[in-house]
């Protein structure tokens, strides 16, 4: 489950970048992908303009998404929550409690490169980079599900 504030700008290309990714790797069957906001301003809405619009550049699909909220149950929902940036982080360990199950990382734990937080083109307007970072931390997290699991 890849999470950020508004669930319309990176946690959303998060989750159609990982899940092209995934398909490529012909691992659509085996590994399911969602993205939500931690907050609620957004709910129903699909991706930003220019999310799209760089979406749409790569080829990359993201029919069918639209925002949504975190909640409590995805914590044991899902194996593993992915937050783009350190706020993001304490607002989902904010929640977490002895029922949850998953792991929680921020999305740069799984690169290699010299980032920590995802910046958030709702106020940079920088797309581009955005979706470089993003590209770069799901190939990285994709590969690390590949080496850890029995698949
Ligand atoms: P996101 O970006 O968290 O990457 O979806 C944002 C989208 C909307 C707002 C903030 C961040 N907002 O305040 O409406």
């Amino acid at each position: 489950m890849f999470v950020c504030l508004g669930n319309i700008c990176r946690s959303p290309m998060a989750e159609a970048v990982f899940r092209h990714l995934v398909k490529q790797k012909g691992l659509g069957d085996k590994i399911f992908a969602d993205s939500c906001g931690t907050a609620r301003y957004h709910i129903d809405k699909p991706p930003h303009e220019g999310t799209r619009a760089i979406l749409n550049l790569h080829g990359i699909s993201y029919a069918g998404i639209k925002a949504s909220q975190l909640e409590k149950r995805h914590l044991s929902e899902f194996d593993g929550i992915v937050a783009m940036d350190s706020e993001n982080l304490s607002d989902i360990l904010r929640i977490k409690n002895k029922n949850s199950t998953a792991w929680v990382k921020l999305l740069s734990d799984f690169s290699k490169g010299n980032w920590r937080d995802v910046p958030d083109p709702y106020y940079t307007g920088d797309f581009e980079l955005t979706y470089k970072l993003i590209t770069e931390g799901c190939e990285m997290l994709l590969e690390h599900i590949r080496n850890t699991s029995s698949f």
